[in-house]
């Protein structure tokens, strides 16, 4: 059986959770895209061209343990303007999409590039308010050494970025589904996300 679920929205919005816990009630293999895009950019922060590491990436890669830090993330925004690395990466988002068995990947233009037919596609979104304090926290609690100011521009740089590159910007395809998770539990937001995807099955 294919059928996938293409989960997009801004950082720190819930996507992963989201993503990870849909994968997990239907039985689904999830793909966490921006992990792609972040293990470029660690090798990117190595001294490797862009281009070049995300034609090399290997799955090692996306086992990295420093993959989650702001500088990441940050680079990861850059490199992921550049049509040539987004180019590079594309094939592998979408045999991954095609797996038998069901699929659900998060990013940014799943539901618009990677997976125009996707079955059932969600936009997550929240407050750029809501969302940096949900990364102060997440990064605070590993340890990390940030700021709420701090991380709150780091969220607003990236999506300004992410939104207006030309290339496969960020933004809800026009039949996808928002949930907007400034007001709502996780789990609220989990439940909604199983529901769409439990009515597209029985359709
Ligand atoms: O989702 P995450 O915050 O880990 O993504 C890191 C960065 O990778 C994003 O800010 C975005 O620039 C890029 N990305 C992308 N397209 C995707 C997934 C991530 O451009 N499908």
């Amino acid at each position: 059986m294919n059928f996938t679920v293409a989960i997009d929205g801004p950082a720190a919005a819930g996507k992963g959770t989201i993503s990870e816990q849909v994968a997990e009630a239907f039985g689904f293999a999830h793909l966490d895209t921006g992990l792609i895009y972040r293990a470029t950019a660690a090798r990117v922060l190595e001294g490797e061209d862009a281009i070049e590491a995300a034609r090399d990436l290997r799955p090692a890669d996306l086992r990295r343990d420093d993959l989650r830090t702001p500088e990441v993330a940050q680079m990861a925004s850059q490199i992921a303007a550049q049509s040539e690395v987004r180019a590079a990466l594309t094939e592998f988002q979408k045999d991954f999409a095609r797996r038998d068995g069901g699929a659900v990947l998060d990013g940014r233009d799943i539901g618009t590039v990677i997976c125009p037919l996707a079955e059932v596609k969600l936009f997550v979104t929240a407050s750029p308010e809501v969302r940096a304090e949900r990364r102060f926290l997440e990064l605070s609690g590993k340890g990390m050494d940030v700021t709420r100011a701090g991380v709150l521009d780091d969220v607003v740089a990236r999506d300004t970025r992410d939104a207006q590159r030309e290339t496969a910007p960020m933004k809800a395809a026009s039949d996808a589904i928002t949930i907007d998770t400034s007001e709502m539990d996780i789990g609220t937001a989990v439940a909604k996300a199983i529901g769409h995807v439990r009515e597209a099955l029985a359709r």
